[in-house]
């Protein structure tokens, strides 16, 4: 399959692993740039401890690259999550550092503004694809100077925009509003959604929690059968990030991520009930998760090294797509690739017989 993305990466297959925190370690993202795809190491991938060691959370990404450099000699791609200026952004610094000094060849950039790390990143000649929530944070990409843009329906696992745009939406008015390559994200998982998604101008698509149930990722095996139980009705977008306004402006010129205002997409477990439950009327209901159920606040890394690493899926939330319930099996991500493409060709026959 051929288009600018596959052009622009050097790859045979324009689909992209998307970053999950924890679970797409450097094994996962060289099984898929091996397939033919484009493998994304994410943040703290391949540890099962959490750090709050800056230099460590460095030397674990180092650790990774040069893994995922043994294991494939195509191109993969690093996530950096920009985050909030102060404590948050000594990571992010931390690790476009060590993505240079390593020579990762592509970063994908989420959570922030596309002005903070686009022109290092350029200068180091590492691509750059900006993942987008909104028109507007795309337009402000393609100025920004980044290679492509991922635009991310709330379809998807993980936080999506305050906007809640679906990507079905939002992928046709990005793809009008820019030139550059725009990549769908949210709510693919098979073949129909590939093409769906290159059908609405996408010239590549952005995958999570279909990835999260392959045999090389590393998430807990708990993990990967709640996704084989989910139905279409399994997951709920969670609102949270309350205290920040929903449309200022300045705070997005100033770095701030539009996700930390939106929402989360988790499964509706028995344990998210309670929680809903116990915080009805009072704590929206993230606040109160964050709190714990046994008053000992948690950090959003502790809650998913549990759930996804330890495979505490009872006490923890677990987050993933909407499209969860079209996800029935575990394969290689070779042969999940491999059936992307294959059932690529009876879709475009079905659709040349209509018109
Ligand atoms: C478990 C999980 C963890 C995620 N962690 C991150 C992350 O660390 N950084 C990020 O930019 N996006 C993260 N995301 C969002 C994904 O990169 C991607 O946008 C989303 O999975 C696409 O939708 P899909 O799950 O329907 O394929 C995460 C998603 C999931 C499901």
């Amino acid at each position: 399959m051929k288009t600018r993305l596959t052009e622009l990466l050097n790859i045979e297959y324009p689909v992209i692993q998307a970053s999950m925190a924890w679970i797409t370690d450097a094994v996962l993202a060289a099984a898929v740039s091996e397939a033919g795809g484009l493998g994304t190491i994410g943040p703290n991938a391949g540890f099962k401890t959490v750090t709050s060691d800056v230099h460590e959370t460095g030397e674990r990404l180092r650790e990774q690259i040069r893994k995922c450099k043994s294991l494939t000699d195509k191109p993969f791609a690093v996530n950096y999550v920009v985050g909030v200026p102060g404590w948050d952004r000594e990571y992010s610094d931390r690790c476009i550092e060590v993505g240079i000094e390593e020579g990762a060849p592509v970063a994908v950039v989420s959570q922030g503004s596309p002005l903070v790390y686009t022109r290092r990143l350029k200068e180091s000649g590492i691509r750059i694809i900006q993942v987008c929530s909104t028109v507007r944070h795309a337009v402000k990409s393609e100025e920004a100077g980044v290679d492509a843009v991922i635009v991310s329906g709330t379809e998807g696992g993980g936080h999506s925009g305050f906007d809640q745009l679906t990507t079905l939406c939002l992928v046709p008015q990005a793809v009008d509003a820019i030139e550059l390559p725009v990549v769908a994200g949210g709510g693919i998982v098979d073949a129909r959604g590939m093409m769906a998604a290159l059908a609405l101008g996408a010239e590549g698509v952005y995958m999570g929690t279909r990835f999260m149930a392959t045999r090389e990722c590393p998430a807990h095996d708990n993990v990967k059968q709640a996704l084989l139980e989910a139905t279409d009705t399994s997951t709920i977008a969670l609102r949270h990030g309350s205290s920040v306004p929903a449309r200022n402006d300045e705070a997005v010129d100033r770095g701030f991520v539009e996700e930390r205002r939106g929402s989360v997409r988790l499964i509706y477990t028995d344990f998210l009930k309670r929680i809903m439950a116990d915080s009805a009327g009072g704590v929206p209901a993230y606040e109160a998760l964050a709190a714990g159920r046994d008053g000992e606040a948690k950090s959003d890394s502790y809650r998913t090294v549990a759930a996804f690493v330890e495979g505490k899926v009872q006490e923890n939330t677990i987050t993933a797509s909407q499209a969860s319930g079209l996800i029935r099996d575990v394969p290689t991500c070779a042969e999940l690739i491999e059936r992307l493409v294959r059932d690529a060709s009876p879709i475009v026959e079905r659709l040349e017989g209509m018109v």
